[in-house]
């Protein structure tokens, strides 16, 4: 029976670049989500990004580009992130959509229906001089527990004591530095604290839809039967914030994590928009589908609680099962900015680009639990170079080349496998370690345990199983020799043999590897010559005679020199700008910002991310002559904004620019890219434009400049964008 499933990974924050921290939770998701469709199960995996709340405001207002602009650069940030470490969501969305929106407000007037929301005057503190209420983080002081200057107004970083931001001594704006002043204003709440609500909340998270840590947490939070010690959730926050404005309500705004879930909602209707999918049969009451939200254990809160209460009260499902997993540690210690260990995912691609050995060690150390996780770095690099190409790659790289000169590439029959994988013959380690039957048959007979592990999430044991299976195999290959086979004529049937007994070996370890090495498997696929595979093809066998194509490397191994460079490189001193990532996590700031219309994005689906970012090929276009940089400098090439891009009616290549270089008026420029850009995915964007280009008279009008673009003998053309941080107008030398 196929099962129907939907899985979701928290939504990243639009303020910051997604770090090795963050792929703990989607390389989890990811395997997980591939497990279940290589098994044949029909399951959805949507995700987007969190794009509401203060810091997404301030952060834009000090780029000096709206949130919109902003949201839309880091999803393409994100968007390409995921894709190289091939997490393969079925859609990425944004949480700044019409999808979401009508949900959010659909949920909202429901629950105000069913008399869960209030409103109350509440007094907080505002900030004259910027003239907005100030979130908890956003007001520092000194520790009224310690004296410790400069702390945020909800805890001391020093004594570690929690405290209301009206308990700080000599308090101030972190944003503006102004004495904040106690303001009144109404705010919506929703009413956890009621009967209903907290009845529900008893009762759901003690039906094993949390794991026991989580539950256990929960009990902590809900206290002793009739002890009611749930509060109201305050789910509005005043103008201005960049939000969505709650209906009838005119100046107040849903607090960020209100939208936040129900962004999962809205990214699944997309995908059920140009997928035909439906909607309710996953998410309306009654549904037979299973719905998993993975997520860290630090929002367990808001999805353990205030989610599946809203989604209770208003006609909906609520999750089958919350996966809570722990924190990324490096070397052992908080990532850290200073020692270089707050590694950024863009940095990982750039330095050790494999991102697959990372999906393996992180497959190697998860375990299903809500307990922490350390990457080592040495171990990493000794992991990756031992298990993957020592153990399993080798499998492969050792038998191959016999097949393919001696044999013409074409395995052995059956019979003759049947025989050679026979391991009762064998002497040495193999025998003692292996039961003594034939070698094909145990790996197809640990599938079973296998499945059951990936499906419990508890893939280090996976890992461990297929590295014994592994042992066993090389045991295999040493014991039998092909290398000595090889040498003597009368031992030809023999060393064809043993040879196909490895490779279909190999074959069943790749399936089992498949979900945390998908491109690694693609390109097994293609040399062993077989279609995509499947879970279940693994209690098959190639075919008789079957050939495969010459081996070629497929895994390089992990250089410690590429490590210690990324590490390098990400020591804060060399950093151009900070990125607002984690710290601020939690923040919440406001900014001046009229909220504009909500765009649902065109978004492609990330469908199958595993093909290589960037494939280098092997002949490029030859180089023009040689020219002086007095001829070069004549070009003069700018940072330049894209304000805007539009179709072009009557155009079927071009796009239509409007570019800021610091100019008085934007320039136009029509751009060959509209087979490669959705133009809403360029809005926003810094590029490169050569500025002092002859304008050109266009059937569409004057074309002032020219945008830079690359493309090669391979499909595919890519704008070029300047390194974060470049300003439009800067010049490019
Ligand atoms: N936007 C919220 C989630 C909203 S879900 C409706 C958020 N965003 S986040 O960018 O801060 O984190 C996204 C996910 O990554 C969270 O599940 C979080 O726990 C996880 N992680 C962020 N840093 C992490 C580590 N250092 N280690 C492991 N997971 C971490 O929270
Ligand atoms: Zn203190």
């Amino acid at each position: 029976m196929t099962r129907k499933i939907l899985v979701t990974s928290a939504l990243p924050y639009a303020n910051g670049s997604i770090h090795l921290g963050h792929l703990v939770e989607y390389i989890q998701t990811d395997i997980w989500v591939r497990f279940q469709k290589m098994r044949g199960n029909t399951c959805h995996y949507v995700c987007a990004d969190d794009t509401h709340g203060t810091p997404i405001m301030l952060r834009a207002e000090k780029e000096g580009i709206t949130p919109e602009q902003l949201i839309a650069r880091v999803w393409l940030e994100h968007y390409d992130d995921f894709r190289a470490f091939h997490v393969a969501f079925d859609n990425y969305g944004s949480t700044n959509s019409t999808e979401t929106r009508e949900f959010a407000e659909g949920i909202y007037r429901t629950l105000k229906a069913e008399n869960l929301i209030d409103v109350r005057s509440i007094e907080q503190y505002y900030d004259p001089l910027k003239q907005m209420f100030l979130p908890d983080r956003f007001i520092k002081g000194e520790c009224p527990k310690c004296g410790a200057k400069d702390q945020y107004g909800d805890n001391c970083e020093s004594c570690g004591a929690a405290y209301a931001p009206t308990e700080l001594k000599n308090p101030y704006s972190a944003v503006s530095g102004a004495k904040p002043e106690l303001r009144n204003s109404d705010h919506y709440f929703f009413r956890l604290s009621s009967a209903s609500c907290q009845q529900f909340l008893r009762e759901w998270t003690r039906s094993g839809t949390l794991q026991a840590e989580a539950a256990n947490k929960m009990q902590e939070w809900l206290g002793a039967e009739g002890e009611n010690k749930l509060t109201d959730w305050d789910i509005s926050r005043d103008a201005p914030y960049f939000g969505f404005e709650i209906p009838d309500a005119p100046g107040k705004y849903f607090y960020v994590w209100l939208d936040a879930p129900v962004g999962y909602m809205g990214s699944f209707k997309q995908l059920c928009k140009t997928k035909g999918i439906d909607f309710d049969g996953y998410w309306k009451l009654g549904s037979d589908a299973e719905l998993y939200h993975f997520i860290g254990k630090d929002i367990l809160y808001f999805h353990a609680l205030f989610w599946p209460a809203m989604l209770q009260h208003s006609g909906f499902r609520t999750p089958t099962r919350l996966f809570a997993h722990g924190f990324l540690t490096v070397n052992g210690e908080k990532m850290s900015k200073s020692r270089g260990t707050f590694i950024t995912a863009r940095s990982y691609i750039d330095h050790v680009k494999n991102t697959e050995y990372l999906r393996y060690y992180y497959a190697a150390k998860l375990n299903g639990s809500m307990e922490d996780l350390d990457l080592n770095l040495d171990d990493f690099v000794a992991r990756v170079n031992s298990d993957l190409i020592g153990k399993y790659i080798n499998i492969a790289s050792r038998s191959a080349g016999f097949i393919s000169k001696r044999f013409d590439g074409k395995l052995a029959n059956h019979a003759l496998l049947a025989q050679c994988a026979d391991t009762s013959g064998l002497s040495g380690k193999l025998v003692e370690d292996a039961p003594k039957q034939n070698l094909l048959q145990v790996l197809q007979d640990a599938s079973a345990q296998i499945t059951e592990l990936y499906e419990a999430r508890d893939y280090s044991r996976a890992t461990r199983q297929v590295g014994a299976l592994l042992d066993l195999i090389n045991a295999y290959v040493d014991a039998t020799k092909p290398w000595e086979l090889a040498k003597d004529p009368s031992n030809v049937e023999w060393l064809q043999g043993v040879c196909s007994v490895a490779l279909q070996a190999f074959r069943i370890i790749t399936i089992y590897l498949k979900p945390v090495l998908p491109h690694l498997a693609q390109e097994v696929e293609k040399f062993l010559n077989v279609g995509e595979l499947h879970w279940q093809d693994a209690q098959t066998l190639l075919p008789e005679q079957h050939g495969i194509n010459p081996y070629r490397h497929l895994m390089a191994r992990l250089d410690p020199r590429d490590i210690e460079a990324m590490v390098e490189a990400n020591k804060e001193s060399l950093q151009p700008a900070p990125a607002a990532i984690s710290e601020q996590r939690h923040a919440e700031h406001q900014q001046h910002v009229a909220a504009a219309p909500v765009a649902s994005h065109g978004i492609p689906p990330l469908g199958d991310a595993t093909l290589p970012l960037r494939k280098v090929s092997g002949e490029i276009a030859p180089v023009a002559p040689t020219i002086g940089i007095e001829d070069f400098s004549k070009i003069d090439l700018r940072v330049a904004r894209i304000v805007n891009a539009e179709h072009v009616e009557g155009a079927d290549k071009l796009l239509k620019l409007t570019l800021d270089i610091g100019e008085p008026q934007p320039r136009t420029v029509f751009a060959g890219i509209k087979s490669a850009y959705d133009p809403e995915r360029l809005r926003g964007r810094m590029t490169v434009m050569v500025a002092n280009l002859a304008p050109r008279k266009m059937k569409f009008g004057m074309s002032e400049g020219m945008v830079l673009a690359a493309s090669g003998e391979t499909p595919g053309l890519f704008v070029l964008s300047p390194d974060a941080g470049a300003q439009p107008g800067m010049r490019i030398k």
